[in-house]
């Protein structure tokens, strides 16, 4: 049955959620699913923004159908062409012959690359700010470049103040049949999910997150319809403060985030006291990650969220154990910056994790390591070390 819901005078959802899916982009672990948000409008003219992954193109199409009512189809609003909104394009196009695809110069360029069929002789080609008259409903496009691509643009429904926004403002997880942020307690529920989606997905690009920031704070923004999770109609600065927060590398929680690598259990037991010289100091919201029991992309949005980093690895075949070396590339290749960081190494001959766990960070930027010189564990920590971590636990306190 279709399953398509009215969320606004003429505009409706015709998206679907994917629960069987266990990787987004197969790599991303998504126990709670994924929803691949598109929407109708309904005026003069009829437009869909965005279609959806081939997984939940059968619901979409129903939907689609259902709200269209017999009507054609006019155009097709492409803001993003990554394949997980770009799946049933060409579906469509076969279904409603006479659909113009609305997007930049980029979306007809890669449209072209990732399909066979004419996309040109279909496009309606748009810059920054250009206006789509659909009758009561005009549409302005706002160009996002990588926000998550180059060709990413925004649309903005000037007569409903409702913004259309890509993958901005988006988040892992599947819709429950309430469609509203509003509906749920999304602090408990979602944030966790939407801040790895941030990091992992768009983290890379905060400057030009921040860019998009600053456009659309010039503009009546009533609601915020995303391509992933929630719609937003409440609370939106509650939102986009976090986003704020997320692009400007900032820490979002107080506290210190304590990742480790272990192999028998020795890096461990050393951090563990570290962990409880940091609750002594009066340190709340000590969080400490095993790396090779939690997925990298969980670590990364940690590492986002916090301002105060504890790393501890052993050497492993005379390099950085591989999951904390992972996780620091990914770290790198995220530019992820400004924290105050502490490196622990632990080894019983030629230690070099330390060494390596400097290195990699030494590319990011605005990075500072609290304890000078990286503290090595030889083998396994005596109580003569326990100054060494108090002195840790100090700096990182303060
Ligand atoms: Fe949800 Fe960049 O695609």
């Amino acid at each position: 049955m279709q399953l398509s819901k009215k969320i606004a005078e003429d505009i409706y959802y015709v998206g679907a959620s994917d629960r069987r899916l266990a990787l987004f982009e197969n790599i991303y672990p998504i126990e709670r699913g994924v929803s691949y948000n598109s929407y109708v409008i309904k005026d003069e003219k009829t437009v869909v923004l965005d279609t959806v992954d081939h997984s939940v193109s059968r619901q979409f199409l129903e939907n689609v159908a259902h709200v269209l009512d017999g009507r054609s189809l006019d155009y097709l609003v492409v803001n993003h062409v990554e394949p997980d909104h770009c799946g049933v394009i060409e579906e469509l196009s076969v279904r409603y012959p006479g659909m113009k695809i609305v997007g930049n110069d980029k979306t007809v360029k890669f449209l072209s690359q990732f399909f066979s069929f004419d996309v040109k002789a279909r496009a309606h080609v748009v810059k920054e700010g250009d206006v789509l008259d659909c009758g009561r409903h005009k549409l302005a496009f706002v160009l996002a470049p990588m926000v998550h691509w180059p060709e990413v643009m925004v649309t903005f429904d000037t007569s409903s103040g409702i913004l259309f926004s890509a993958d901005a403002f988006g988040t892992f997880g599947a819709l429950n049949g309430n469609l509203f942020a509003d509906e749920y307690d999304f602090d408990r529920e979602w944030l966790d999910d939407a801040r790895r989606y941030y990091t992992n997905i768009v983290g890379k690009y905060g400057v030009q997150v921040l860019n998009l920031l600053k456009k659309a704070s010039g503009l009546e923004i009533s609601m915020i319809c995303p391509l992933h999770g929630p719609i937003w109609r409440k609370d939106l600065g509650y939102f986009m403060d976090k986003y704020r927060t997320w692009a400007s590398n900032e820490a979002e929680s107080e506290g210190v985030l304590i990742v480790y690598s272990s192999i028998y259990g020795n890096t461990e037991n050393a951090v563990t006291y570290l962990a409880m010289a940091l609750a002594d100091r009066g340190v709340r919201n000590i969080h400490m990650y095993d790396a090779s029991k939690t997925d990298c992309s969980v670590l990364l949005s940690e590492c986002f969220r916090y301002g105060k980093v504890v790393f501890a690895a052993p050497t492993y075949n005379l390099e950085l154990f591989p999951k904390m070396e992972t996780l620091l590339l990914d770290l790198k290749a995220h530019l992820w910056q400004n924290r105050d960081v502490a490196l622990v190494e632990c080894g019983t001959w030629a230690l070099q994790s330390g060494r390596k766990m400097a290195e990699i960070l030494h590319g990011c930027k605005g990075i500072t390591v609290v304890n000078d010189a990286v503290t090595s564990i030889l083998s396994h920590a005596k109580e003569d070390m326990k100054a060494q971590f108090d002195a840790i636990a100090d700096a990182l306190a303060k």
